[in-house]
């Protein structure tokens, strides 16, 4: 039996019960074993063909069946609000969160760090951490206002969906399109992580230019589940995120109920191990938008509402070049995740699970040691290798939540203190 589908954006068949999809048409008056037959919409539903993204899903009941929903008072760390009041323009970074109590889960152990936009505005991105210890058994949740992209620290998830299971581990990223029901499980016992939510146009892979037809994130490598469902017939707990609040209902039967689907619109996974990296092979250090796997566009060409970036292992043999990341100020704002090892503009203090904010024209690059470093550096061929780093860039100036900014390491601006004046000719 196939458990993922190969490719990006596919059209992809598949059923978990033979006959349960219908052939030939959507809606047949009666679908098979008196299935429900319902479409997911990712994209308006008269988007161009070429962004079109929907699809049909065979279950066992509608997902329509549920009491009304009230407010969830639980995870008082997820989708709170950000500061309200002047925000400082000054460049943050954080620590990784504390440890969760006992008995936390994925949705009950999410913290938002940064937000931008309305998620009524259809644009905009937040991210959040997350730090769990315990499953999701008898709940599910889903997010109205964006899709999610997972991008694990420590300890593996699955992710039980509507559309199949995925397993994924640090290294791995997997996607949750909006509206997608899940519940998650540790195979650890614990698990930490960072979730970008994308409020604006899907996430999709850049466009390679000269580079050519192959390059970067390659569509064969992101992986789709086939059709699995759990048919459990207990009370369960239904938690969305809708308009920036956290909601619930019950129902007494798991959602998780898609016995078959086809379309475009679907949860992936993907390797980041796989992103084939191109970098300078003469010298001067490229835009880091050469490391985009994945990008969100806004409405304006060529400025992403979000870029998915890495900072993947690579060789580094540029010729009488600062080979770092340079001294920058930059129009997009930058929240940068690692995920293990060292990110090579950053001697210390920014440890695997922390977080760091450049907003939008906060000068910033290398600190003092690092700078050092690479000025004195024999720059022979060298391979920056155990590392993985990552950035959620956006169009739009970040806010951080009021708990991430009473949190923030209180001398980051030290990173750039001590830097000698350059001496001119007398
Ligand atoms: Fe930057």
């Amino acid at each position: 039996m196939t458990d993922y589908f190969p490719g990006f954006g596919n059209h992809v068949s598949t059923e978990a019960v033979a006959g349960a999809l219908p052939i030939g048409r959507n809606s047949p008056q009666k679908p098979a074993f008196g299935l429900y037959a319902e479409q997911l919409s990712g994209t308006a539903f008269t988007a161009p063909r070429h962004e079109n993204r929907r699809s049909w899903l065979y279950r066992l009941r509608p997902s329509a069946e549920h009491p009304p929903f009230t407010r969830y008072d639980g995870a008082s760390r997820f989708a709170a609000g950000t500061v309200d009041t002047p925000l400082p323009p000054n460049r943050l970074r954080w620590n990784p969160i504390e440890a969760p109590a006992p008995g936390t889960d994925l949705i009950d152990g999410m913290t938002t760090m940064l937000a931008n936009r309305d998620p009524a505005d259809l644009e905009g991105v937040a991210v959040h951490v997350y730090a769990a210890n315990a499953d999701m058994d008898m709940r599910v949740f889903f997010d109205s206002d964006g899709e999610l992209l997972f991008i694990p620290q420590s300890g593996r998830l699955t992710l039980l969906t509507e559309f199949g299971r995925i397993d994924i581990a640090p290294g791995q990223i997997a996607l949750v399109p909006r509206g997608v029901r899940f519940r998650a499980i540790l195979p650890d016992g614990e698990a930490r992580g960072y979730v970008a939510e994308n409020h604006g146009a899907l996430f999709r892979l850049p466009d390679l230019g000269p580079i050519g037809a192959n390059g970067l994130a390659n569509p064969r490598d992101f992986e789709t589940p086939a059709a699995w469902f759990e048919d459990r017939d207990n009370s369960f707990e239904v938690v969305q995120k809708h308009l920036g609040n956290l909601w619930t209902t019950r129902i007494d039967h798991s959602p998780l109920d898609v016995v078959a689907w086809h379309g475009t619109l679907a949860p992936w996974r993907y390797d980041l191990a796989r992103f084939n990296t191109m970098n300078t092979v003469s010298f001067d250090h490229p835009d880091p938008s050469i490391f985009t796997v994945l990008t969100s566009p806004s409405d304006v060409p060529g400025r992403a509402n979000a870029d998915f970036v890495i900072f993947p292992p690579r060789w580094m043999v540029a010729e009488d070049t600062f080979r770092p990341p340079w001294f920058h100020r930059n129009i997009m704002s930058e929240a940068m995740g690692l995920i293990h090892g060292a990110y090579d503009a950053k001697a210390d203090g920014f440890a695997p699970g922390g977080l760091s904010l450049h907003n939008l024209m906060a000068g910033h690059g290398p600190d003092v040691t690092s700078w050092r470093a690479a000025t004195d550096a024999d720059l022979k061929p060298h391979k920056i290798d155990g590392t993985m780093a990552f950035m959620v860039e956006t169009c739009w100036p970040y806010r951080p939540t009021c708990h991430a900014l009473d949190r923030a390491q209180p001398d980051y601006d030290e990173a750039w203190s001590g830097f000698p004046k350059a001496q001119l000719p007398r």
